[in-house]
């Protein structure tokens, strides 16, 4: 345990105990809560797994996640926008571009633990590259945690490229071994309050560490698509995420750290749940609309609508593999008279997009 006599916010955490932390993870509270978030985290990813295509139609969804745990960082950008650059390739930069490089840091961890099955340092080390290509790699400086406004210094984590390696390789062992008997959920908490107060980059440690829960959960066969997304629970909920991580470090208690966690997982899960019936019953529609009013109704097209919010004339070209575009276009087009699609000119460009399906993604 941290010793509270001896916790100096203002000295490198050296002391940091390692995993697992002696700590009473049977506590009751706990085994309620995980109980409660396990079943939301289980019916959130049966839902996800009967989407067809599942991964394709996950992508919206995390562009709103990526642009949530942007924020917290103050990288302020709108879903609106980040989908318009993604489709205008003039436009990938600025806060836009980092909330893509979020998604695709997520995409690039998934691939990872799908071919390996573990999460090493390496892996942390890439994914945070990803993210923050600008200040990449293991700190070799010391540096902070201050409250934003009164610049109090909260937390220093600790210093040293070798004991930060060390704690990372802890951390390493604790999420890649199963028979602690310890709830997976329980221990992406742990883990993230573990990752924060090691802090080991420069910056981008919120983001690598929110992404390494998802990635973990997926490890553990907890999730099997990345449908969880906690950063909008978290930025509501910045003061108490906060207040709990410093509860954990000056006091040695991870509680509050855990319950937080747990209540983040549950309560997002059914949201999402909320969410992906409500695409569901949009497809539905689109399905019906098109068959009923058009000859070009197919299941892959529906698809392709649904995997990215921002339609071109060339993406629909591209990927419905139409040797003429005039044939894209007119699809377009008529679904904009069906009241399916919206159109919006930007530059020479014109956008497609269906204003509902945005609104469910914002
Ligand atoms: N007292 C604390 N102890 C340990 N970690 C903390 C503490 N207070 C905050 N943190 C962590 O530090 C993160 C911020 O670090 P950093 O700026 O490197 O990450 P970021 O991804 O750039 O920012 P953000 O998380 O705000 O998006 C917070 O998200 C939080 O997880
Ligand atoms: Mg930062």
């Amino acid at each position: 345990m941290n010793d509270p006599q001896m916790f100096n916010p203002k000295k490198p955490n050296n002391q940091l105990p390692l995993l697992p932390t002696d700590f009473n993870y049977d506590n009751v509270a706990i085994l309620k809560q995980v109980n409660l978030s396990n079943i939301a985290l289980a019916k959130v990813n049966a839902l996800a797994g009967r989407l067809p295509d599942s991964i394709l139609l996950v992508s919206p969804l995390l562009v709103r996640e990526s642009v949530a745990s942007s924020q917290i960082e103050n990288i302020n950008t709108t879903v609106f926008e980040v989908f318009e650059a993604e489709v205008m390739s003039e436009k990938k930069k600025g806060p836009a571009k980092e909330v893509l490089n979020y998604r695709d840091a997520i995409f690039a961890g998934l691939d990872l633990v799908k071919k390996r099955g573990i999460l090493t340092t390496n892996d942390f080390v890439k994914i945070q590259s990803i993210v923050e290509p600008n200040k990449h790699g293991i700190r070799k400086l010391g540096v902070k945690i201050m409250n934003d406004l009164t610049k109090e210094i909260l937390y220093t984590p600790p210093e040293g490229e070798t004991h930060i390696r060390d704690f990372l390789a802890n951390v390493e062992e604790f999420i890649n071994k199963d028979d602690d008997g310890i709830d997976p959920l329980v221990k992406s908490a742990v883990f993230h309050y573990q990752f924060e107060s090691i802090h080991p980059f420069l910056d981008g440690n919120g983001r690598v560490g929110r992404i390494l829960i998802i990635l973990y959960l997926i490890m553990a066969k907890r999730l099997d698509l990345p449908v969880l997304f906690l950063s909008g629970y978290i930025m509501k909920h910045k003061k108490s995420y906060y207040e709990c991580l410093h509860k954990a470090n000056s006091k040695g208690d991870l509680l509050d750290v855990i319950m937080f966690m747990l209540r983040a997982i549950e309560e997002q899960a059914e949201a999402t749940v909320i969410t992906i019936q409500k695409i569901e019953v949009l497809m539905n529609k689109f399905k019906s609309v098109l068959a009923k009013k058009t000859v070009f109704y197919s299941h892959e097209l529906i698809q392709l609508l649904f995997s990215k919010p921002f339609m071109t004339i060339d993406y629909l070209q591209g990927n419905m593999g139409f040797s003429a575009r005039q044939t894209a276009s007119k699809y377009l087009t008529e679904m904009v008279k069906l009241g399916l699609f919206q159109s919006k000119k930007i530059g020479k460009s014109k956008f497609f997009y269906s204003k509902e399906f945005l609104k469910l993604l914002s």
